[in-house]
């Protein structure tokens, strides 16, 4: 891989974000040699302090996100020289000055916002009158916005000095290696790529369970809820890397076009089916992996009247010839009982069925695709239980693909280390586009609504749990249940 010099500016240098996740990516980077010997790196933020300490912080956060045998003293030395720290207020023009100076003009700038999401038009017209524009290339994290009207507030902000050509929406799913071999799975085999569709997939599941709680973010948490943390981003980009029709070609704007098509055809939910079709939660107090854990309401800074919700499942109907009639299933909580994040394709039954009455039941073909832990892809088959006093008993057995058992050499890369990457290669596709994020919006705001003009509040479930009994209801309802629960 060929990746030219940048010059990469972190806005919030010291924030969560850029010290667990954005410094050790870049440090992977380097080390892995893919850091041009001339990219400098700016680590930007509001913070007066010596710069000297917060330049040590940034090292210490390395050494811990980093695992050990990561850690090689001279890429450390190297990856520390070519950084620079630099005070600035985003709101301040005349802050903007000293960083002029520290910004090679041949070299495209990387503008990294891990900032809030209020500063972010402040920092693109302070870029601007700064003269840095043309060379520059925006990356927004996420949450843009909390609602499709808040969310165009900052993206016309930002559109008012960057081209879209220019701007880099993080969705950091999108950036996991088994997220990114959906695109494979897909388009490289015809195998799947003609099952793909309402004749032979009876319905699809997508959970992303978490164990972690909170994690002292309860003031940001509690204004969002988990289908705006969630469902809006992460699980509605999955939900249309597997809906989506093939793209004609492997560009950003080819692939984001088949996205939003999926975003445009989901059916509303409306305030009348939202009993049947979604199920909030909030965790109570319980335990998880064997450790008491309190209850959302009494995490640390918690307002005991809050009705967010910290777990979401819903059925979501995609109407197009491809999807009509398969459910989509989609489920996320924090504080659940394990971590994982996987997809299951359930393919119907055969047309005609000629084994012993009482198997009917096992015969079920599924993809399994774990995006973590375990990131693999299993083929659930059914083959005849062997031995001679079996007769024709079934069974059902997974066709396995372990992708670090498989691929031993190879470490799995974090997220931000591909996306990093890709910004730094000028490369759009796992970025989301502006109308791709306005149509989650949308489609997320009706819910809301829904709940606020119902007064809904959210069910109880015990941290450690699968989140609460209605979510189990809700695909019982349709004959169905949630693989593996385990
Ligand atoms: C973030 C959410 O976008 O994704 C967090 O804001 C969540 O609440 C996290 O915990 C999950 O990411 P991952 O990669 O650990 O599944």
């Amino acid at each position: 891989i060929s990746v030219d010099a940048t010059t990469f500016a972190l806005f919030g240098a010291l924030g969560d974000l850029a010290l667990r996740k954005l410094f050790p990516a870049l440090y992977q980077l380097d080390r892995a040699g893919l850091l041009h010997g001339g990219t400098k790196l700016l680590a930007l933020s509001r913070d007066p302090g010596d710069p000297q300490t917060h330049m040590a912080t940034i090292e210490q956060a390395i050494r811990r996100y980093v695992p050990d045998a990561d850690i090689d003293e001279a890429v450390m030395a190297r990856f520390l020289g070519r950084m620079q720290y630099l005070t600035i207020d985003f709101r301040r023009r005349e802050d903007f000055v000293p960083l002029v100076q520290m910004v090679a003009p041949e070299m495209p700038l990387i503008a990294y916002f891990a900032t809030p999401a209020s500063v972010y038009g402040s920092i693109c017209e302070n870029l601007a009158h700064a003269g840095l524009a043309e060379q520059t290339r925006v990356v927004l994290e996420k949450p843009i916005g909390h609602d499709l009207a808040s969310s165009r507030v900052i993206n016309d902000a930002v559109a008012e000095f960057f081209p879209e050509s220019r701007i880099y929406r993080i969705d950091h799913y999108l950036g996991k290696e088994t997220v990114q071999n959906l695109i494979a799975l897909r388009f490289a085999n015809s195998l799947f790529e003609t099952q793909w569709n309402q004749h032979h997939i009876s319905h699809v599941e997508i959970t992303v369970a978490e164990t972690v709680g909170i994690e002292g973010r309860w003031g940001y948490f509690d204004q969002a809820g988990q289908l705006r943390d969630m469902i809006q981003n992460h699980l509605l980009q999955l939900l249309c890397l597997i809906a989506m029709d093939p793209p004609s070609d492997l560009t950003a704007d080819s692939i984001r076009d088949e996205k939003v098509k999926v975003l445009k055809a989901l059916a509303p939910i409306t305030p009348e089916m939202l009993s049947q079709r979604v199920v909030r939660g909030q965790y109570a107090s319980g335990s998880v992996n064997g450790k008491a854990v309190p209850g959302y309401l009494e995490e640390e800074n918690s307002n005991a009247e809050s009705s967010t919700e910290t777990f979401v499942a819903l059925r979501a109907d995609i109407c197009n010839w491809r999807w009509s009639g398969v459910p989509f299933y989609l489920r996320t909580g924090k504080r659940m009982a394990q971590k994982v994040s996987q997809i299951v394709i359930h393919f119907k039954e055969p047309p005609f069925y000629i084994f012993a009455p009482e198997q009917r039941s096992l015969i079920s073909n599924r993809l399994i695709i774990r995006l973590q832990p375990d990131e693999g892809i299993a083929l659930q088959v059914m083959t005849k239980e062997q031995g001679l006093d079996k007769g024709m008993h079934l069974r059902s057995g997974p066709l396995q693909l372990n992708f670090s058992e498989t691929y031993k050499r190879s470490r799995i890369p974090d997220a931000y280390e591909r996306l990093l990457l890709e910004v730094m290669q000028g490369n759009q596709n796992l970025f989301v586009r502006k109308d791709e994020i306005e149509y989650a919006w949308k489609w997320c705001d009706q819910l809301i609504d829904g709940w606020n003009r119902l007064g809904d509040t959210p069910k109880l479930y015990p941290a450690g749990s699968w989140g609460p009994v209605a979510s189990i209801a809700l695909i019982t309802r349709d004959g169905r249940s949630w693989y593996g629960d385990l």
